[in-house]
């Protein structure tokens, strides 16, 4: 089986990065780098311990772009051919975006292009919706707007806490997200004219 080389950017915990981790062992791809602008992340741990190369780019008192440089030549170097944003809490520039267009996704805890942006769990409970869930799309320049990949929904209940929601919701980002990665792994998906084309 060939596997596409995918490098993951995170922030934090890395609870979707540990998923796409177990999973790829048959799957056609191949985590082989995982970037923190965050030197705590948690996700690091999780990267090291599955003898994962990691790197530490923070993103303090550098402009967006040369952040994002930064961020390019390290992925090149190491060949990367997918880009997989996991709890990446940087808003990319439009000139990185444009560079790995089609090759690079997002997990996002809404049905987009409902919520997009942040504190999304409580917007949703603050609505009254009765129902949520995730969304894995490609990402293009404009924030969280990107043709969607695949989509998993929960319900909302009435008497639903931050907590509990975003319990319910990561729960299916965790099976939703190595599904996604890898159709475009297998060339299933791909970005087409500002669309996700299936097939
Ligand atoms: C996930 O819920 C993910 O959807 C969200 O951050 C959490 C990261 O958790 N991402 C965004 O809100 C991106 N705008 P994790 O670090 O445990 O994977």
């Amino acid at each position: 089986m060939i596997q596409k080389r995918v490098g993951v950017l995170i922030s934090g915990r890395g609870s979707n990065l540990g998923e796409l981790i177990a999973a790829q062992a048959d799957a056609p791809y191949k985590i082989v780098l995982v970037i923190s602008n965050n030197d705590d992340a948690g996700g690091l741990k999780r990267a090291a311990d599955a003898g994962i190369a990691t790197q530490i780019i923070p993103h303090k008192g550098k402009s967006r772009e040369a952040f994002d440089a930064e961020l390019d030549t390290a992925l090149r170097a190491g060949d990367v051919q997918i880009v997989c944003l996991a709890g990446f809490m940087r808003i990319l520039s439009d000139g990185f975006a444009r560079a790995w267009e089609g090759k690079l996704i997002n997990i996002h805890p809404s049905l987009l292009p409902a919520y997009r942006g942040a504190r999304v769990h409580e917007r949703v409970i603050a609505a009254k919706e009765s129902q949520s869930g995730a969304s894995v799309h490609f990402v293009v320049p404009e924030l969280d707007a990107g043709p969607v990949i695949a989509q998993a929904r929960v319900p909302v209940h009435p008497d639903d806490t931050l907590e509990i929601l975003s319990a319910r919701v990561l729960e299916v980002e965790h099976r939703l997200y190595p599904a996604a990665l890898r159709l475009l792994a297998e060339d299933k998906v791909k970005l087409e004219k500002g669309l996700a084309v299936f097939g």
